[in-house]
C-alpha cells in the first residue's frame, strides 16, 4: 500500500479499499489515545476555504487540525474571499498553497476541487463540490458502518431522499461498490432518482445489486443501514418543486417499528423534516455518533496526507 503523503482527495475512488482501511485503523487508534496525536501536526497549517455554508464539515476539519496541534486559517463564506472580486478558484488555491500545508475546499460548482488540485502544490481535499461528490463525508459514513456493523461487505443499504442532488449519496455509493455483496435500495421520488453515473458505479462494482423504489415502508424491513438525506433546496431551479418534494419521506417512530432490531439509521446532517426528533432516542439512530466519527477520520486523513501518521506511535 502506497503512502497517502502529498496526495489529494477529490472523490471516493481516489483511495483504494486498503488505503481506507489504513485510515479507519488510524482513526480507531486516535479515538482510543487522542493524547498521542495532540502535537502531531504542530507547526502545520490547514487552509479551510468554504464557498458554501457548512457546520459539521468545516468545524470537524478545523477541530481535527486543532486537536493535532496544528493551526487553521480560512473563510466560511465566499463573500469574505476575493471570489467576489472575480478571482478564479485556480488563483485562490495557488495563492493559499503558498501559506498552508493542506487545503480543504467546499464549492458550489461540480469539478471545482479538481481544478483547484491541478493548481495546488499542497494536498487538496474536496469538502463537497456542488451536487457531485463529498469524499470525507463518505470516510465518516464508512467508519460509522464499520464501527456499528463490524464490516463493510454483505450489507443491505437503503438510501432515501434526494438521490439526485445529494452528493453524500453519490460518494457513498461509489465507495461501497468496491466491497462484496452490497445491495442498494434507492428510495426516492421519481424526480429525485440517482444520476446515471451513480448507477454505472454500482454496475462496475464487485457484484453489487440495486433496487429503485418509491416506497420506504416496503424496503425498511430488509435493511442493515438506512441512510436518510434532506432534499437539497439550494440545488433546485424553482421553489415550488422543492416545496412539493421536501416532505416526501419522513422517518418516525411508527416507521421504525417496521425496521429490524439491528438496522442503523444514518444521516449526514443537517436534517430538516426527514427524521422526526422522536427517532433520536432510538438506539438504532447513530447520526450524532456519525458526526463525531467525522472528526476522528479527518484527523487520520490530515495526518496521512501530511505523511505524519507513523510518528505518534513510535
Ligand atoms: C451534507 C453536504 O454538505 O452535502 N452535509 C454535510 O457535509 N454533513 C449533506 C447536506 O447538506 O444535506
Amino acid at each position: 500500500m502506497g503512502s497517502l503523503k502529498g496526495r489529494s482527495l477529490l472523490e471516493p475512488g481516489d483511495f483504494t479499499a486498503e488505503e481506507r482501511t489504513m485510515l479507519f485503523d488510524l482513526a480507531d487508534r486516535i479515538t482510543e489515545e487522542p493524547g498521542r496525536v495532540s502535537a502531531a501536526a504542530a507547526s502545520k497549517i490547514l487552509a479551510s476555504l468554504f464557498f458554501e455554508p457548512s457546520t459539521r464539515t468545516r468545524l470537524s476539519f478545523e477541530t481535527a487540525m486543532l486537536r493535532l496541534g496544528g493551526q487553521v486559517v480560512g473563510f466560511s463564506e465566499a463573500a469574505s474571499s476575493s471570489a467576489v472580486k472575480g478571482e478564479s478558484i485556480a488563483d485562490t488555491v495557488r495563492t493559499v498553497g503558498c501559506y498552508s500545508d493542506i487545503t480543504v475546499i467546499r464549492h458550489p460548482k461540480e469539478g471545482s476541487c479538481r481544478v483547484a488540485a491541478q493548481n495546488s502544490d499542497v494536498p487538496v481535499v474536496n469538502a463537497g463540490d456542488g451536487g457531485h461528490h463529498h469524499p470525507t463525508q463518505t470516510l465518516t459514513d464508512l467508519l460509522t458502518i464499520r464501527r456499528e456493523k463490524g464490516r463493510l461487505d454483505h450489507l443491505k443499504i437503503g438510501l432515501c431522499g434526494d438521490l439526485k442532488f445529494g452528493r453524500t449519496v453519490h460518494s457513498l455509493v461509489k465507495a461501497m461498490s468496491v466491497y462484496e455483496g452490497i445491495e442498494f435500495f434507492l428510495i426516492s421520488p421519481e424526480e429525485l432518482t440517482v444520476p446515471s453515473y451513480v448507477i454505472r458505479d454500482i454496475e462496475r462494482g464487485r457484484g453489487c445489486g440495486y433496487t429503485e423504489t418509491r416506497n420506504m415502508g416496503a424496503a425498511i424491513g430488509a435493511l442493515d443501514v438506512l441512510y436518510m438525506t434532506r432534499v437539497q433546496r439550494e440545488r433546485f431551479f424553482n421553489e415550488e418543486d422543492y416545496i412539493r418534494l421536501k416532505d416526501s419521506y419522513i422517518l418516525d417512530a411508527e416507521k421504525m417499528r417496521g425496521a429490524g432490531r439491528d438496522m442503523i439509521v444514518m444521516h449526514p446532517l443537517p436534517r430538516v423534516n426527514e427524521i422526526a426528533a422522536e427517532v433520536d432516542a432510538d438506539p438504532r439512530a447513530v447520526y450524532f455518533k456519525q458526526a463525531k466519527n467525522g472528526m476522528y477520520v479527518r484527523m487520520a486523513l490530515i495526518l496521512a496526507l501530511l505523511g505524519l501518521e507513523e510518528e505518534p506511535w513510535k
